[in-house]
């Protein structure tokens, strides 16, 4: 049996804090490897302070664009001008202004969730330069998450088959059971965890309650992702602790 993959919970004091702590992880993984570099970006509304950091003064300029490409985890399906739209939210914030456009790899909208998600993973694949995963060659070296009200992380909801995946590396998710309602496409957990750092961003007291589930050790998707590679790490606020958990 081999023991599950151990995950560290590093608490910051604030949403501008958990930006900063972020961007410095960002930065330190990128810095780590000298060649082609692939972060997988979250959607939602936790990453929106660390895209408007980097695309700051102070950080843009540590970033070697020509070297970093971008994915995303989870994109819900609606059109990239969409506010809804995850990578085109990284887009607006940061990436518009400093990536080559063909280093952004967006979810394609196509006519249904599967079929986004199949060439997702042929783009995933070609990118990879193999269609299995190997432990010793992670797909990312950083994967972004946040956690919803119900567990879950990118677009992998309670109880969904989706969780169960193990072949493929994107799926597609006809119903979300949270706002907003629309389908989604997803990585599945396997293609998530094969990364050098898994960094999640929990902030805000709205977060308390399922963090505080989350941490008792119950079954739900954001407890089940793991960097099978590297590091996980789960970046909290003050305002997200649980109660015994603040003031530590
Ligand atoms: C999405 C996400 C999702 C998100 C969490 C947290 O498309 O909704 O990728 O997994 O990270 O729901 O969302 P907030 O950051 O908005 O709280």
């Amino acid at each position: 049996m081999t023991a599950e993959p151990e995950r560290r919970i590093v608490t910051v004091a604030d949403t501008a804090g958990m930006a900063t702590a972020a961007a410095e992880r960002l930065v330190a993984r990128i810095g780590a490897n000298a060649g082609r570099i692939a972060i997988c970006l979250s959607g939602g509304s936790s990453p929106q302070q660390l895209y408007r950091l980097l695309a700051s003064d102070a950080w843009r300029n540590r970033i070697p664009w020509d070297r970093v490409h971008w994915f995303i985890g989870d994109e819900r399906v609606v059109p990239e001008s969409s506010p809804l739209s995850n990578m085109g939210e990284a887009r607006r914030l940061l990436l518009g202004q400093f990536a080559p456009a063909s280093h952004i790899h967006g979810v394609p909208i196509l006519a249904s969730p599967d079929e986004s998600a199949e060439r997702y993973a042929r783009e995933l694949t070609s990118f990879y330069g193999a269609d299995e995963l190997n432990p010793d060659r992670p797909l990312f070296d950083l994967v972004l998450l946040g956690v919803g009200p119900d567990g879950h992380a990118a677009s992998l909801f309670p109880g969904d088959a989706a969780l169960d995946e193990i072949e493929r590396w994107v799926v597609g998710v006809q119903r979300a059971p949270v706002e907003p309602l629309v389908p989604r496409v997803t990585l599945t957990l396997p293609a998530l965890g094969s990364c050098r750092e898994m960094l999640f961003q929990v902030a805000g007291s709205g977060k308390r309650a399922i963090l505080t589930r989350l941490l008792d050790g119950e079954d739900l998707p954001a407890n089940s992702a793991r960097s099978s590679a590297g590091e996980t790490v789960w970046l909290v606020d003050k305002a997200a602790l649980p109660e015994d958990a603040r003031g530590q």
